[in-house]
């Protein structure tokens, strides 16, 4: 099968114009303009972007938290993520505490496996580091290409570890060529504020934003930014929110080191104002909550002077049957929102098309950043002759209208319902197939393979 693109305004991290893609079988296999090759399908973009499909590194499926589990499986979350542009996730495998990282890695096979629908690979979540545990860490590395390791600070008694653990871990981790990704947030701080509310009587979702103030994220961070330091293991932070976090990346920097840093984009737009809204607040509960204003400056800041590296979503849903666990009490409320299907679509007519950011940067944060610091560049993450032909062609002019009704994730209710938003996800190839077109899917369930990883290829 062989497939040329027309005329499309071409976009990677590093070019742009207008020229043709040729693909044969799952593989770019050319770039340039007027190409003259006979294919079996012929698709015109004139007026269009084609760009790398998205790379969301940072999503939560079918995954067990806080007492109920996530919405989207590999079928309905991979699905709904291929409509919005974004061909390969990254999910969290999480270690059961006492139990071994292999046990966990067969549960999340299985949930995965004939099931997904884009590309996938995972994250494994040290929940509990031991001598076993440091000898699974490497083989996870050298055996089943997992090459990342995901830490909490914060979630004592289900998944955080100490500093210890964390030094112990990261320091195996460097001398085995992965990485260290953490939740940095100050678990111990967070628990006595959650505790204080409860007593109090204070329980709507605006106590959970008053429960995680920025220093508690601030404060972590730098904790964090110390170790990889102190161990020269590379750091990579989640789901950063806030420009104290911010600040303390950048205060690294100043003696030469550098921590890779993913926001999310719900930080990017959406505030704490949110909160505000009685019980429907709890749409918005998620960890570390949503910010302030001048937060979100300080990240589109951060974007442009290279200091945050990835826009992932955190995609975490809960239908609202199970957002109600927590009506009498906001610890009780599932952290987590629903974006996988938004995310290239709100950072371009957020980002792009209201000028904050550049066509570039769109495609640097959106997926090449993230193959490289996860170890599946230039496979993934960009259009290069030998790439996976893994693209999006987007129509930047079409003006849309985000709502439960028209999304295709599994959950009920919207975290951006009646957002307008401009540019929109047309075609969606994945290695080499027509897997969108039109709202249309043209891919099996199943189709979606698990990518093994390497090690990080940038410096951060
Ligand atoms: O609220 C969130 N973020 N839920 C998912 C788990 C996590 O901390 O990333
Ligand atoms: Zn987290
Ligand atoms: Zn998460």
């Amino acid at each position: 099968m062989s497939i040329l693109i027309k005329n499309g305004h071409i976009v990677t991290a590093a070019e742009n114009f207008i020229g043709d893609v040729y693909i044969e079988a799952d593989q770019i296999a050319a770039i340039g303009k007027n190409l003259s090759y006979q294919a079996d399908q012929v698709i015109d973009a004139t007026g269009k972007l084609i760009f790398p499909g998205g790379i969301d590194p940072h999503v939560h499926l079918d995954m067990p938290f806080m007492g109920t589990s996530s919405s989207d499986d590999y079928s309905t979350g991979t699905l709904a993520a291929l409509h919005g542009g974004t061909t390969m996730v990254i999910d969290f495998i999480l270690q059961t505490q006492g139990d071994t990282l292999h046990n966990a890695l067969h549960t999340w096979q299985g949930k995965s496996a004939g099931k997904a629908y884009g590309d996938y690979s995972y994250h494994m979540a040290v929940t509990d580091f031991n001598e076993n545990t440091r000898q699974e860490v490497i083989q996870m590395i050298h055996e089943e290409g997992i090459t990342s390791f995901k830490t909490f600070m914060a979630y004592k008694g289900a998944l955080m570890i100490d500093d210890g653990q964390m030094v112990d871990l990261m320091q195996t981790v460097r001398d085995n060529g992965g990485l260290v990704t953490v939740h940095a947030t100050n678990g111990d701080m967070i628990d006595k504020l959650i505790a204080k509310h409860r007593a109090e009587g204070k329980l709507s979702p605006l106590y959970h934003y008053l429960s995680q103030p920025e220093i508690t994220e601030s404060e972590a961070s730098a904790r964090f930014s110390d170790m990889t330091f102190y161990t020269d293991c590379p750091g990579y932070i989640v789901h950063m929110t806030c420009e104290g976090a911010l600040n303390a990346v950048r205060e690294a920097t100043k003696r030469n080191q550098r921590v890779f840093v993913e926001t999310c984009i719900q930080y990017l737009i959406l505030d704490a104002s949110l909160y505000e809204k009685d019980f429907d607040g709890a749409k918005w509960v998620m960890s570390p909550p949503l910010r302030e204003k001048k937060d979100q400056a300080s990240l589109w800041a951060g974007i442009n002077q290279g200091l945050v590296n990835v826009v992932g979503t955190d995609h975490c849903p809960f239908m609202w049957e199970q957002k109600l666990m927590g009506k009498d009490d906001f610890s009780k409320i599932p952290n987590g929102h629903p974006a996988i299907e938004h995310r290239m679509e709100l950072l371009y007519s957020e980002g792009v098309d209201k000028g904050k950011i550049s066509l570039n940067k769109f495609v640097e944060v959106s997926s090449t950043n993230a193959a490289k610091i996860f170890g599946m560049y230039p496979k993934k993450g960009t259009l290069a002759i030998g790439s996976d032909a893994d693209i999006v062609i987007f129509d930047p002019n079409k003006k849309h209208t985000l709502s439960v009704d028209t999304h295709h994730m599994n959950v009920d209710y919207s975290a951006y319902e009646g957002w307008e938003v401009t540019g929109k996800t047309e075609t969606v190839i994945l290695r080499g197939k027509v897997a969108i077109d039109k709202g249309e899917v043209h891919i099996e369930k199943g189709y979606g393979q698990f990518v093994k990883r390497g090690a990080t290829s940038v410096t951060a």
